[in-house]
């Protein structure tokens, strides 16, 4: 069963491209800390509401356990760890509450620019390089396509010039990348943005106010923004 506690804990990304819009959002809503930037825990001032800063990877794993009440996570990590988990016959843990209209990113295959695409059974008996591999399969799945999943946990995209794998599996937000390395999109598995995200299940406790309240200061700000 779920601890209870009287304050809330948000976990959002201490460093890349999530972390300052996240830290941004949250003070719009009226939220202040006490710690410098640096720091990995920040403590809520005017509310209790705090901040744990980490790798955005570990925020669903950080939720699914109660460490974490939400977090500020791509909606790209948040999908591969649930599918992961239901690939494991796990229940589901988390799910994404609000889309928040910044770190728009799509996840797509992406092809030696050389190729002639003529679509995804062009996949078959290929190596995919990828660090969305659950994502990737149950695309490969409803494609009914049967190509082998390279799982790296990053620099995917020079794995074709290294030989090994045949093509990628990554996020694209501006194309340099890919540009880069001389490769072409030509898929998409998923259109991505950040999300908060919170459990699966709610909260019964003095967070569960708390949460309604950040919930509703949040569709406040987008009504304005609208
Ligand atoms: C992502 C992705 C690509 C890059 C694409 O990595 O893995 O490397 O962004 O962006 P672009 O289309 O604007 O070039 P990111 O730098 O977000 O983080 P990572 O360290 O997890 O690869
Ligand atoms: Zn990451
Ligand atoms: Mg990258």
């Amino acid at each position: 069963s779920a601890p209870t506690r009287d304050r809330l804990r948000i976990a959002i990304q201490k460093s890349g491209r999530l972390a300052d819009p996240a830290r941004s959002l949250l003070a719009a809503c009226g939220l202040s800390w006490r710690q410098s930037r640096d720091k990995l825990f920040c403590f809520g001032e005017s509310l209790p509401v705090d901040l744990l800063l980490v790798r955005d990877d570990d925020i669903p794993g950080l939720i699914a356990d109660g460490v974490c009440d939400l977090g500020v996570v791509g909606l790209n990590e948040l999908d591969e760890q649930a599918k992961a988990r239901r690939q494991l016959g796990l229940a589901d843990a988390y799910q994404p509450l609000r889309g928040l209209g910044f770190g728009q990113c799509r996840l797509m295959i992406a092809v030696p620019e050389e190729w002639d695409w003529q679509g995804p059974a062009q996949l078959a008996g290929r190596r995919i390089a990828t660090s969305y591999p659950a994502i990737l399969a149950a695309w490969l799945k409803d494609k009914g396509v049967d190509a082998q999943v390279v799982e790296l946990s990053g620099s995917v995209e020079i794995a074709p010039k290294l030989g090994t794998a045949d093509l990628i599996c990554d996020l694209v937000s501006s194309g340099a990348t890919l540009a880069a390395n001389q490769l072409k999109p030509v898929e998409t598995l998923l259109d991505s943005e950040a999300v908060l995200a919170g459990p699966a299940h709610a909260l019964d406790d003095a967070r569960a106010g708390l949460m309604a309240m950040l919930l509703r200061r949040l569709d406040g700000l987008s009504r304005v923004q609208d």
